[in-house]
């Protein structure tokens, strides 16, 4: 896959889309070549001028790939990369952008985009189609493409359809990422196709892997900060429990307003269990209906946040919502579910689940269903993670909070 000129740890070169796997893929099957866009794919300089006092003290360089990069949430979500606002001004990056057959000329478009953008600290941009090849070496994998479901569609089906997918990409994770990779699942279901990923990777740390449930949360956070009338920095605590489905729960009971309990500063339950909750619960499909396509700028924004979170120090006292391998959690929740929690990290990459929150009956209710809900998805995907003969029961047919 790699032509050209490969990045030296200490004096990244330039930005280099490359070209080496899409030469191939741009073969059409009848042999066709589609013209490269100008730059794309050849440009090339020499590293040796660029200004040293500049690079001097940037980190070595970071790869991070991204499927459905030629998607809308990926188009908000490059761009932040790039900037340099995710993993800081000193820290250089490479961008491996996965796509398909179907949406490989759109990704030249992407790659062209990110060329005019003159970001110092993007040094790489690479596309391609095979996952094997895209995610070879990555540090980080953002998996965000994925189908969404068709009409007439059961959930077990789009289940089955896009649990395939995920469970190619965690293989692929596997055999080509460096061990330490974070992966960082967006495709819904994004709780399921992380415990799919996980289980086809397991050279990889379960605890590498999160889904995205830091939209749900940004979202709790912006109603009741409306609610109280206060800025919303000044909300804080807030947990999201379970799937990132209608059944997750957004915990206003932990929840914290200008540092005191959300409770006494929202002094309305009915309003706190039977207005917030079921807002937050439906809000993707509220949005969906207002603008006829899936949240694409905020979702691409809270994955910014939930990787900031990761590698920034967790502020005193406080703690974020990430989707997570449940494996020896203190609060009871079955083992081996990917499982929305609070979590702390030291800003090293790793996090560690805060313990000792009040699950009190409302909660423990709910968090129960939620629980069930990702139990009985894993059952009915138990064939894509090498476990034969479970059965598939969908008791209820729960939504996306994309679907209404
Ligand atoms: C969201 O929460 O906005 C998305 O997960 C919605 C969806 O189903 O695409």
């Amino acid at each position: 896959m790699m032509m050209g000129k490969t990045c030296s740890k200490t004096t990244p070169s330039n930005l280099l889309v490359k070209r080496g796997e899409r030469q191939k893929a741009r073969n059409t099957p009848a042999g066709k070549e589609t013209n490269a866009p100008l730059g794309v794919f050849v440009l090339e300089y020499d590293a040796s001028n660029e200004d040293i006092e500049k690079t001097r003290n940037w980190k070595p360089i970071i790869k991070i790939a991204v499927s459905g990069a030629a998607g809308m949430i990926s188009n908000h979500l490059l761009f932040k990369i790039a900037s340099g606002e995710v993993f800081g001004p000193d820290q250089p990056v490479a961008l491996r952008l996965l796509g398909s057959e179907r949406s490989q000329v759109a990704l030249e478009g992407v790659a062209m985009e990110l060329e005019d953008c003159l970001f110092p600290l993007l040094r790489e941009v690479d596309l391609g189609i095979d996952a094997k090849k895209v995610f070879e070496d990555a540090d980080w994998a953002l998996l965000i493409g994925a189908k969404p479901r068709g009409p007439g569609m059961e959930r077990g089906d789009l289940l089955e359809m896009n649990g395939g997918l995920f469970a190619e990409q965690g293989k692929a994770l596997n055999e080509v990422a460096k061990k330490t990779c974070k992966v960082m699942v967006v495709g819904n279901p994004c709780n399921t196709n992380a415990l799919i990923c996980m289980a086809n990777a397991p050279n990889l740390d379960r605890r590498n892997f999160h889904a995205l449930t830091r939209l749900d949360e940004n979202r709790a956070k912006c109603q009741l900060a409306l609610k109280a009338g206060v800025f919303y920095e000044t909300v804080s605590n807030v947990t999201i429990w379970g799937n990132h489905s209608t059944t997750q729960v957004p915990d206003f009971v932990n929840a914290k307003i200008g540092g005191e309990r959300c409770t006494d500063v929202i002094d309305d339950q009915t309003w706190l269990e039977n207005d917030f909750t079921p807002a937050i619960q439906t809000r993707g499909g509220l949005l969906i209906k207002k603008w006829g396509r899936s949240s694409a700028a905020s979702t691409a924004v809270s994955i910014a946040d939930a990787m900031k979170a990761l590698v920034t120090p967790t502020k005193e006292g406080d703690w974020f919502s990430s989707a997570v391998i449940t494996d020896g959690n203190p609060y009871g929740i079955e083992e081996g579910l990917v499982f929305s929690m609070p979590c702390r990290s030291k800003g090293d990459g790793s996090y560690e689940i805060v313990e000792g929150l009040k699950i009190n009956d409302w909660l423990r209710e709910r968090i129960k269903k939620s629980e069930e809900e990702l139990s009985n998805e894993r059952m009915c995907v138990s064939h894509l993670m090498g476990v034969e003969g479970a059965s598939c029961v969908i008791l209820e047919d729960t939504l996306l909070p994309g679907e209404m």
